[in-house]
């Protein structure tokens, strides 16, 4: 008893450093038994993907925030919203999204199938009513037989739906960059500073305590301290936004609340009071802004930020003295080593 004691006290008091988890190369995503791929579900999922149908005014479909020419986030800092709202969060890459264990910067949704249906039934996203979305798919002929073709039968329902999209979601991912090459052998796949920002990575810059594994993403959440957008904070559209977001995850002081709690809603955990969750790396050149309130235009400010330690107060980090050169370096790891063959993508015809 006391030895197992012991060795816990001393997993505890262990230099984060230690803790660093190993970088993965590709593999295939994993696919929930219950969903199987099949490519005429992943073909009606695109369809649906892509469909204005699904927003209440019809001006929007998931593309519109989760564009593939902006590697499939929207390239502004906080997303795009429903008309005359607006949104209080950046828009994820869905790039390897079928690897995240927990969805949503807070993990508030645990797979693809559950998470489908909140942007739809969103008042700041695309604010459709579940019930009139699946009359609307029903009434095209196309889409009665493509239901039946894939589910047996032609019952538009919004499970299925959600279904459909989660298979054309599992089909984005990053493969064949310069990392991958690597771990699997390729002792030439990087560029001589691409080399020397791997080695920063894993070493000096103790990234990999949280950006480890394939998609270079814990599973967990942090408090960072990233700083608030000034800007943000003002506005209050914003304001409405993160109140009702809060008042639906039963925060009882959700009138007062002036700043994005993070994790802590789900958890109502004061330990999780402003953790992220850490966000997949790949293809990270193409999905600027950064961070969950997208503060940071370029990856210089990102390196800057986790070179001065983190946000203020925060105890996850501590500053790393880099070189400019170093900066740099790892900067290039992040823009080559990370960025792989182009995503294939075909838009679909909408029925
Ligand atoms: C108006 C913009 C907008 C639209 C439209 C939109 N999304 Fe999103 N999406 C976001 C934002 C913002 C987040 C992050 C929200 C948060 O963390 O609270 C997000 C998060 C996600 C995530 C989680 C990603 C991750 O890494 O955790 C998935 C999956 C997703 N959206 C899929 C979809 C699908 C499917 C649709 C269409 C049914 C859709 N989105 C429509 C803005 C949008
Ligand atoms: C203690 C865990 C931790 C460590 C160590 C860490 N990160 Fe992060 N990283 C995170 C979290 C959490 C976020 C998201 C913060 C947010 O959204 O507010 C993040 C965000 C990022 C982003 C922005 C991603 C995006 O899509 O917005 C980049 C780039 C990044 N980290 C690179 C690095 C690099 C390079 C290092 C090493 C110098 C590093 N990180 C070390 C946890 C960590």
């Amino acid at each position: 008893m006391r030895v197992l004691l012991w060795i816990l006290l001393a997993g505890l008091c262990l230099p984060t450093g230690l803790l660093a988890g190993k970088l993965e190369p590709f593999r295939d995503v994993p696919v929930p038994e219950q969903n199987p791929q099949t490519p005429a579900k992943i073909e009606l999922g695109k369809k649906l993907f892509f469909d204005r149908r699904l927003s209440g005014d019809g001006t929007m479909n998931c593309g519109t925030c989760h564009d593939p020419e902006q590697g499939f986030s929207d390239g502004i800092d906080i997303s795009l919203n429903y008309p005359t709202t607006r949104n209080w969060r950046n828009s994820p890459t869905l790039i390897g999204v079928a690897f995240q264990r927990s969805l949503f910067h807070d993990g508030r949704a645990a797979s693809l199938e559950e998470q489908a249906l909140f942007p739809m039934m969103s008042a700041f996203e695309m604010n459709q009513n579940l019930d009139f979305m699946e009359e609307e798919i029903r009434t095209v002929p196309e889409y009665v037989a493509e239901f039946t073709k894939v589910f047996g039968d032609g019952d538009v329902t919004r499970e299925r739906v959600a279904m459909a999209i989660a298979a054309f979601e599992r089909t984005l991912v990053s493969r064949d960059t310069p990392l991958d090459r690597f771990l699997s052998g390729d002792t030439k796949a990087f560029s001589p500073k691409a080399l020397k920002g791997y080695e920063l990575f894993i070493g000096k810059g103790k990234c990999t305590e949280c950006h480890y594994g394939v998609s270079l993403a814990d599973d967990r959440f942090h408090v960072l301290n990233v700083p608030e957008n000034p800007e943000h904070l003002k506005d209050p559209r914003i304001a409405a936004t993160r109140r009702f977001v809060a008042k639906i995850s039963h925060f009882e002081e959700f009138r007062t609340l002036s700043e994005d709690p993070g994790r802590y809603l789900i958890t109502k955990d004061q330990k999780d009071w402003k953790a992220f969750r850490t966000p997949t790396l790949r293809e990270i050149a193409k999905t600027a802004p950064y961070m969950h309130n997208g503060i940071y235009a370029t990856l210089d400010e990102v390196i800057e930020f986790f070179h001065a330690g983190g946000g203020k107060g925060n105890s996850a980090l501590n500053a790393l003295q880099l070189t400019s050169l170093e900066k740099e370096e790892l900067r290039i790891f992040l823009e080559e080593g990370l960025t792989g063959a182009p995503i294939a993508f075909t838009p679909p015809k909408i029925p």
